[in-house]
C-alpha cells in the first residue's frame, strides 16, 4: 500500500520520481505528491492519480536534483489534496513520505499539540513529521540522530524517506514492515517501494531490513540499525528486464498478465521438472526435506488469491503427499491462538512478498518453533527473507491489480511441491509420478489453447455485462476456481459475485436464483462430473442461466447450458490451472465493457502493507 519514490543525483528528480509513482501506482492510487528541493522546498500534491498530479504542475518550474514523492492508498484521512504526501514538518524546513501505519500517532499528536504544533492533515505521517523536528530541536542533533530515537517511539510499521533544507544533500530513509529498495546508480541513488522504477538506471540494489536506517549524503550511503550499530549494504543484483513492467501493446496489464500465462507457467517450472528424464527437482526444498516429509500437518496461510492457491494445495497434497492440510486466512491465522505442532509445517503463499497479515502469520508460527516455506513471486520481498525456506516462482513482476498469472504460478509450484514430497515419502508409485510430470509439462500448451477461447469469451461478457448478480459453482478441486472466478469479477467489475461448492448451493444460493441470475459453473470431466450435472439440472430448474465451462467435446453439458467453454482435458489435479482461464478474461472483458479501470480498481491495491 501506497508507493514511495526518492531520488538523488545528476538527474533532473521530477522526471524520474513521476515516473517511479506510475510504476507503482498498483500499490495505491488515491493521492499523489512530489516534493523537490533546489534551494527552497517545494511539495507539490493532488487527489487522484499521478496523471492528475501531472496535469495540476503543467507549465510550473519543477527544477532540482534531489526530491521525494509518493502514491498514496488511504489508511488515516480521506483521499484529498491535504491528506496527500509528502507531509511538512511544522516549520516546513523537512518533508516526510510514509507507506504504513503510525498505531500511537494519537498520543504523539496530543502531546505535540500541547506544545503547540498546528496539522494540517488528519493523516498519522504528519505527526511523524512534525515529532521527528521536535526531537532534533530538543536534542539538538543531527537528522538521522533524531529519525533514529523518534522511529524508537514510535509503534507501527513503516516504510519512509525523508528530505530536509538544513541538509539539502541527503535523503534519509527508514524500514519497518513496509518494503524498501535503494538502487545504486554511478553518482546517483535511487529510494523505491520496489525496484520497478530503479530498473531502468541500475540493476544494483539494496534491501532495506526491517529497523534499519539508511542515510544517503554527498554520493555515499550509510545503513545503520536502529540501535545505531553500523550494517555492511549487501548489494543484489535485479535480474528483471524493462519489458517485463510494461504493456507491450496490450491495452491494460491484466490482459498482458493473462495472456503471459503460457510463459510465466512455463518459467515456474524451469530447471526445475524434466519430463522426459522424469527428473524433478525442487532446491528451495532440500534444506528442510526431512521435515516436510516427515510433517504431520501442513498449514498454508495467505490472504486473496493466494489463499485459494492455498486451497487448491490442499487438495493436491492431500491426495498425493497424505498429509493432512488446513488452509487458513493470515488475517485470522494470527488473531487465535493457533495449535502449531512440533511436526507441523506452515506454507506461506503471497504473490508480492509483503502482505502484512501474511507477514505477521509467518512470525505468529516461527515464535511457535514451526519451519515456514514461503511461495512467493516478488525476489527481496519481505516473506521470502522471513522464512526458513520456499521456492520462488519467477513468473515476473505482476502489475495489474487483479493477481491472473501469479495464481496459476502459485498452484504450478504448490504442484510441483506435492508431487516431489509424495515421490519422497513414497506415496504415489514412479509410474504415476511420470504421468504427473508429464501432464503438469503439457500444461502451457495447453492454457494456450484456453486463450484462443477469448473471442467467444468476449461475446458472452457482451450479453452478461449488465447482471447484477452472478454465481460461481464448482466442485473438487473446481471449488477454489470458482472462488476465484468470483474474486475476480467483484474485484473488477464491482458486479456482486459469489463462488460456492456447488452442492452447498442448495443450503441458500438457489434462493437467489431466477431467470436473472447466471451461474458459471465448472464443470470438467471428473470424479464429480454426474453430480455436477444434478447441481445444473437444479439451476435450470429454477430457470437460471448457465454458462458451463466443460472438458472439449462434453456433448452432454452443451445440451443442458446455455453456452458451453471448452477446455482442453488434463489430469484432475490440474485442472485449475486451465479452467481459471477463461474465467479470468471474462471478468476482464465485462470490466471493460462497463468502463471499470480494470488495472486499478477502486479501493484496492496490490500489495496490501496494512493490516
Ligand atoms: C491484495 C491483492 C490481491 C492479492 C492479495 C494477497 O488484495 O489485490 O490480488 O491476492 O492482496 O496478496 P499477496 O501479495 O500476499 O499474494
Amino acid at each position: 500500500m501506497c508507493g514511495i519514490v526518492a531520488y538523488t543525483g545528476f538527474r533532473e528528480a521530477y522526471p524520474v520520481i513521476m515516473k517511479g509513482l506510475k510504476r507503482l501506482e498498483y500499490r495505491g492510487y488515491d493521492s499523489a505528491g512530489i516534493a523537490l528541493l533546489n534551494g527552497e522546498l517545494n511539495v507539490y500534491k493532488k487527489k487522484g492519480k499521478v496523471d492528475d498530479l501531472a496535469s495540476a504542475v503543467k507549465g510550473l518550474k519543477l527544477d532540482g536534483h534531489i526530491g521525494i514523492g509518493h502514491t498514496r492508498w488511504a489508511t488515516h484521512g480521506e483521499p484529498n489534496d491535504i491528506n496527500a504526501h509528502p507531509h511538512y514538518s511544522f516549520s516546513k524546513k523537512l518533508v516526510l513520505i510514509h507507506n504504513g501505519i503510525i498505531e500511537n500517532y494519537a498520543v504523539l499528536k496530543q502531546d505535540l499539540l500541547n506544545k503547540g504544533h498546528l496539522f494540517e492533515s488528519d493523516t498519522d505521517s504528519e505527526v511523524l513529521a512534525h515529532f521527528i523536528e521536535d526531537i532534533k530541536e530538543h536534542v539538538q542533533c543531527s537528522l538521522e540522530e533524531a529519525v533514529r530515537l523518534a522511529l524508537h517511539k514510535v509503534v507501527g510499521a513503516y516504510a519512509l524517506v525523508i528530505l530536509s533544507t538544513d541538509e539539502p544533500q541527503q535523503l534519509i530513509a527508514a524500514r519497518k514492515g513496509s518494503p524498501l529498495a535503494i538502487g545504486i546508480g554511478k553518482d546517483e541513488f535511487f529510494i523505491a517501494s520496489d525496484p520497478t522504477p530503479i530498473i531502468e538506471y541500475t540493476k544494483q540494489v539494496v534491501y532495506l531490513n526491517d529497523h534499519e536506517i539508511a542515510t544517503i549524503n554527498n554520493h555515499e550511503l550509510h545503513i545503520k540499525r536502529l540501535d545505531a550499530i553500523a550494517v555492511k549494504p549487501y548489494i543484489h543484483q535485479l535480474d528483471m528486464e524493462l519489458e517485463a513492467i510494461e504493456k507491450n501493446g496490450f491495452e491494460h496489464f491484466m490482459l498482458k498478465e493473462i495472456f503471459e500465462q503460457p510463459k510465466s507457467v512455463r518459467d515456474s517450472m524451469r530447471g526445475r521438472i524434466n519430463a522426459d528424464e522424469g527428473r524433478l527437482q525442487m532446491g528451495g526444498l532440500n534444506e528442510y526435506l526431512s521435515h516436510i516429509v516427515n510433517a504431520e500437518r501442513i498449514i498454508i496461510i495467505g490472504c486473496g488469491t493466494s489463499w485459494h492457491a492455498g486451497l487448491v494445495a490442499e487438495y493436491i497434497f492431500e491426495e498425493l503427499a497424505r498429509i493432512p492440510v488446513e488452509v487458513e486466512y493470515a488475517s485470522e491465522f494470527r488473531y487465535r491462538n493457533p495449535i502449531i505442532r512440533e511436526n507441523d509445517i506452515v506454507i506461506a503463499i503471497s504473490q508480492s512478498g509483503e502482505t502484512a497479515d501474511t507477514l505477521a502469520a509467518i512470525e505468529l508460527a516461527k515464535s511457535k518453533g514451526a519451519i515456514i516455506f514461503g511461495v512467493c513471486n516478488a525476489v527481496g520481498s519481505s516473506i521470502p527473507r522471513a522464512t526458513h525456506a520456499g521456492a520462488y516462482l519467477h513468473a515476473g513482476p505482476e502489475i495489474g491489480v487483479a493477481s491472473t498469472k501469479a495464481f496459476t504460478s502459485q498452484i504450478t509450484v504448490l504442484t510441483m511441491m506435492a508431487i516431489y514430497i509424495a515421490y519422497k515419502k513414497g506415496t504415489i508409485t514412479e509410474s504415476r509420478y511420470r504421468e504427473f510430470l508429464v501432464e503438469i509439462d503439457q500444461i502451457p500448451s495447453k492454457i494456450e489453447r484456453c486463450l484462443q477461447l477469448n473471442p467467444q469469451i468476449q461475446e458472452i461478457a457482451a450479453l452478461f455485462k449488465d447482471s447484477k448478480n452472478f454465481l460461481y459453482l464448482g466442485r473438487g478441486y473446481n471449488f477454489p476456481v470458482a472462488l476465484e472466478g468470483a474474486l475476480k469479477l467483484k474485484e473488477i467489475s464491482y458486479i456482486h459475485a459469489e463462488g460456492y461448492p456447488a452442492a452447498e448451493m442448495k443450503h441458500g444460493p438457489i434462493a437467489l436464483i431466477d431467470q436473472e441470475m447466471p451461474v458459471v459453473f465448472i464443470a470438467t470431466s471428473d470424479s464429480s462430473y454426474e453430480k455436477i450435472i444434478s447441481n445444473i439440472q437444479e439451476v435450470k430448474a429454477r430457470s437460471g442461466r448457465v454458462i458451463a465451462v466443460v472438458t472439449e467435446g462434453d456433448q452432454h453439458i452443451k445440451e443442458m447450458a446455455e453456452f458451453t467453454i471448452e477446455i482442453p482435458a488434463t489430469h484432475e489435479a490440474l485442472t485449475p490451472l486451465l479452467a481459471v482461464i477463461p474465467l479470468q478474461l471474462l471478468s476482464y472483458h465485462i470490466a471493460v465493457m462497463r468502463g471499470c479501470n480494470v488495472d486499478q480498481p477502486r479501493n484496492l491495491a496490490k500489495s496490501v502493507t496494512v493490516e
